[in-house]
């Protein structure tokens, strides 16, 4: 059994009459890289916030390397390292004084070699003189993890360390996350991406309305529902009608492709087929893929986990 990194048990957390998270239990294993999977709301921020001890628990307990994080806060604090969602970086200091800054705050002192050896593991050696507010939305993400890291934690907690990152920037902010997990620390992140958990996490909790309704491996989690192939096509037709198709179990739009959950791909097909044509309407771009985490959040929750959809 591997070490456990993280423990959370039984957390009730609230904000005023407002429950944010409702009887949370969680282990993370050494090595892992964890994923809070949850839409907007769902309590992934005040999760983390009640492991860092930045918010106190209405009820239950945290544990951080072995150290609660009720009763000693600043030494389970010391084996962190925290990217927040709303990184607040001093944006008058160059990215190499705010390295410098923050790690000092753990008591971490860098000489200038050691910065620049820090810096150029995120690919900003060129910025170390930039102002941190004249960096693109990319590389102040990836400065954010660079004084995440400054004080060496085992375990590094990232609030939604890729959301608002072009498809490029987010891949480079994956490749860091990857080179941080391979160097052996523990990472829990929060998304409210299926791309990026399926992408990063080895395991992911599924976190909704301030509870966690399944956690495993990606794999597992969509094995274990025993979901049917989920068939596309871009046509527009009521849902209602679609729904009653033979050997539908689901359907729905996301944005302007059906998709349909069903036992018998080909069955459906040609009774969708039959009720295009009675209706008029043209079937483009049909295909047929596997369920994904999209469809497990669909499944768990009774509601879509992109909200666009
Ligand atoms: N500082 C706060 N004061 C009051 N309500 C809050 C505060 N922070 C979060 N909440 C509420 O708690 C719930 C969980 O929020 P949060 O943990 O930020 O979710 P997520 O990170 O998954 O988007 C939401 O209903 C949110 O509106
Ligand atoms: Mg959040």
């Amino acid at each position: 059994m591997s070490q456990t990194m993280i423990d959370v048990r039984n957390l009730t957390a609230a904000y005023g009459s407002l429950t944010a998270l409702n009887g949370v239990n969680l282990t993370v294993a050494k090595g892992e890289i964890f994923g809070l999977l949850g839409p907007n709301g769902a309590g992934k921020t005040t999760l983390l916030a009640n492991v860092e001890g930045l918010h106190k628990p209405k009820q239950g307990e945290v544990h951080v390397g072995g150290i609660s994080v009720q009763t000693d806060a600043a030494a389970a604090k010391r084996q962190l390292g925290i990217q927040l969602q709303k990184t607040a970086l001093l944006d008058d200091l160059t990215v190499a004084e705010l390295v410098e800054v923050y790690a000092a705050l753990y008591e971490v002192y860098l000489t200038s070699k050691e910065i620049d050896a820090l810096l150029a593991r995120f690919d900003l050696v060129e910025k170390r003189n930039t102002l941190a507010r004249r960096l693109s939305g990319g590389q102040q993400q990836r400065l954010a993890l660079a004084v995440a890291i400054a004080n060496d934690p085992q375990i590094v907690l990232l609030d939604e360390p890729t959301s608002a990152l072009d498809p490029h920037a987010r891949r480079a902010v994956w490749d860091v996350i990857r080179q941080l997990h391979d160097e052996g620390r523990t990472i829990v992140l929060t998304t409210h991406s299926m791309e990026e958990a399926e992408a990063l996490c080895g395991r992911i909790a599924i976190i909704d309305r301030g509870q966690i309704v399944a956690c495993d491996t990606p794999s597992a989690l969509i094995a274990n529902l025993q979901l049917n192939s989920m068939l596309k096509a871009t046509v527009e037709l009521p849902l209602e009608q679609v729904r009653t198709l033979p050997e539908v179990s689901n359907a729905r739009y996301t944005g302007q492709h059906l998709e349909v959950e069903t036992a018998r791909p080909e069955v459906t097909l040609t009774a969708l087929h039959e009720l295009a044509a009675r209706s008029g309407r043209s079937i483009r771009d049909v295909m047929l893929r596997q369920p994904n985490l999209e469809d497990v959040f669909l499944k768990l929750t009774g509601h879509a986990l992109a909200e666009s959809n």
